[in-house]
């Protein structure tokens, strides 16, 4: 129940597409912001983009539902992070330092020693106030575009070979070269069916909307592993969520309509919706 009554209609703009990343674009703070001036958007609303920004809280209800996701630790500016040796019993090494609420790889480290392990702790604190470790894995990294509100669909899958010692920012911006896109994966059809589903209910439990690529690792072993997902994953036309679509049958200009049509939908939805008692 609120007391703020939003606008009846706004005459101006028919529907939103944030296409931001990070902080303030991805983590509901831009899609509050849209829901209070009653204003349809493309994508997740404030709960689903919280929580696929927040690596801690994504991986916390990932584990709940049972689905595969690898070892990791969270600490606070309050709570000490455990010493290199206790860290390294428990997730063995080497192992991700990385941000809770963060992306393009800003702050994540891949730590091999004491020394860059202190380092890495202290870059990711510079980005949030929480941080996780997680546990290396050794797998190929595979991505899928989701797509849909209540009964969403799942692309092919893709997968991302980067030519540094992870898919960092370097790889990811600077360097023209840091990684090659290949789609369709070169994976077996049952791998790929398995990697589909877990997405789909990925997609689910994280109460994403609209738009979402769930990124995984392949273990070589046929293990499917969720890493993340991006409730706005890279737009360009040469970013793997549109480029997984085309492969999939969905033109650019399709896709766009079609995530229109999706936050006009849950729009309508939940306009019907009471928001006070009486
Ligand atoms: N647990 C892990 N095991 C192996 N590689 C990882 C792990 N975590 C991250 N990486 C590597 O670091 C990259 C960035 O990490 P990610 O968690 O995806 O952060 P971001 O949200 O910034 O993209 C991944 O694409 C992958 O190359
Ligand atoms: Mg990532």
């Amino acid at each position: 129940m609120s007391n703020i009554e939003s606008p009846q209609n706004n005459d101006s703009i028919d529907v939103a597409f944030p296409i931001l990343h990070g902080p303030m674009g991805e983590d509901g703070t831009v899609q509050g912001f849209l829901k209070l001036a009653n204003i349809p958007f493309v994508g997740s609303s404030v709960l689903g983009s919280a929580v696929g920004m927040d690596k801690d809280v994504m991986k916390r209800l990932l584990r709940d539902s049972g689905i595969p996701i690898g070892k990791f630790l969270t600490f606070t500016d309050e709570t000490e992070p455990l010493g290199f040796s206790k860290v390294v019993n428990l997730l063995g090494v080497p192992f991700f330092v990385k941000p809770a609420n963060m992306g393009s790889s800003v702050g994540v480290g891949k730590v091999y020693d004491e020394t860059t392990y202190q380092a890495a702790i202290e870059l990711a604190f510079k980005f949030d106030l929480k941080i996780i470790i997680e546990e290396f894995i050794d797998g190929r990294e595979i991505e899928c575009s989701i797509l849909g509100n209540r009964n969403p669909i799942a692309s092919v899958i893709g997968e991302i070979k980067p030519r540094h010692d992870f898919y960092s920012y370097e790889a990811k911006y600077i360097d023209e070269n840091g990684a090659e896109l290949e789609i369709p994966a070169r994976i077996p059809d049952v791998v790929a069916d398995k990697a589909r589903e877990i997405a789909i209910r990925t997609f689910k439990v994280l109460s994403a909307e609209g738009l979402g690529r769930v990124d995984m690792f392949l273990r070589q072993n046929g293990e499917v592993v969720v890493n993340e997902i991006n409730t706005i994953p890279g737009f360009t036309k040469i970013s793997m969520y549109p480029k997984l679509w085309e492969a999939t049958g969905i033109t650019y200009a399709e896709l766009i309509d079609r995530l229109i049509q999706l936050a006009l939908e849950r729009f309508g939805r939940e306009k019907k919706l009471r928001t006070s008692y009486l």
